[in-house]
């Protein structure tokens, strides 16, 4: 056991001292293993999956089983981080004991804890898996399991009586046991406001920089996603660029008969 391991209770004390919180999220042992060594916190083995790795249009086709099998591989290459695993589509709503039951998959995967989108409607859920000993991070403002019923992958709570709202779903997350809350695409002033309204640490995406934590999808900041990356996200580099690179001068080599090299020959005894 890793002795300096960040653990769930960690994150509040982060919280209460100060210092930011940094995420990530990571679908195999490799990628993993590279985001750990660099410092990441929390690993989120996030159904973003779906888009940015299985080639889904949203996140709405990934399965229990699909996070089951790239939980497995992030626990294996995780060491310090914290690894939460995002329960999919349909695995919470549909039943309380439903929703227990996949949560503790998860955690037999290798996950220390799950993240649910949504808020009041499901505290429900959340208090019972809390309960159990099941650690669950909350998700707010823009949640993509709901993109059909919103409309679009839209901004959330620009209106104030919406701010009002998403303070009330915090709290009502708080008061089930979340122990942290994910605020996608929501203004800075917001999520501002919902930051100071709760004692869990709130971590951000396209939510300004007054949140407890940051979030970016890896594969957006890494720049290894070919389709639409939001506006919001800062990319650290362009490693799409530099596969392409790499497999077209493979490409070459093997054409012009570069690759492998013809192994010199033995030079004959004199
Ligand atoms: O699935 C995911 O990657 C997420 C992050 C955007 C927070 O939920």
């Amino acid at each position: 056991m890793n002795q300096n391991r960040i653990r769930v209770p960690d994150l509040r004390e982060r919280k209460r001292r100060g210092e930011k919180i940094v995420m990530l999220t990571a679908y195999d042992a490799t990628m993993a293993r590279l985001l750990d060594g660099a410092g990441v916190d929390v690993l989120l083995v996030g159904d973003s999956v779906g888009v940015v790795v299985l080639g889904y249009e949203h996140t709405l086709p990934v399965t229990l089983d699909d996070i089951l099998h790239h939980t497995r591989a992030v626990a294996r290459g995780a060491g310090r981080a914290l690894v939460v695993a995002d329960m999919p589509f349909m695995t919470y709503q549909v039943s309380i004991e439903e929703a227990v039951r996949n949560a503790g998959r998860l955690l037999q995967a290798g996950a220390a804890a799950v993240k649910v989108e949504g808020g009041g409607a499901i505290a429900g859920t959340v208090r019972r898996m809390a309960e159990l000993g099941i650690p669950v991070m909350g998700h707010l403002g823009l949640q993509p399991q709901s993109v059909h019923q919103v409309g679009g992958y839209r901004r959330q709570a620009s209106r104030p009586e919406d701010v009002d709202a998403l303070i009330e779903d915090a709290r009502a997350l708080e008061r089930a046991g979340v122990f942290a809350i994910v605020l996608e695409a929501i203004p800075a002033e917001a999520a501002r406001r919902v930051t100071a309204a709760v004692a869990v640490p709130t971590i951000g995406i396209g939510a300004g920089p007054d949140c407890d934590g940051q979030v970016l999808v890896s594969h957006d900041m890494l720049g290894l996603f070919d389709g639409h990356i939001p506006s919001f996200v800062k990319q650290y580099a362009h490693l799409g660029d530099e596969v392409g690179r790499a497999a077209r001068a493979f490409v070459n080599d093997v054409k012009a008969g570069h690759f492998p090299e013809v192994p010199s020959p033995v030079e004959p005894r004199r």
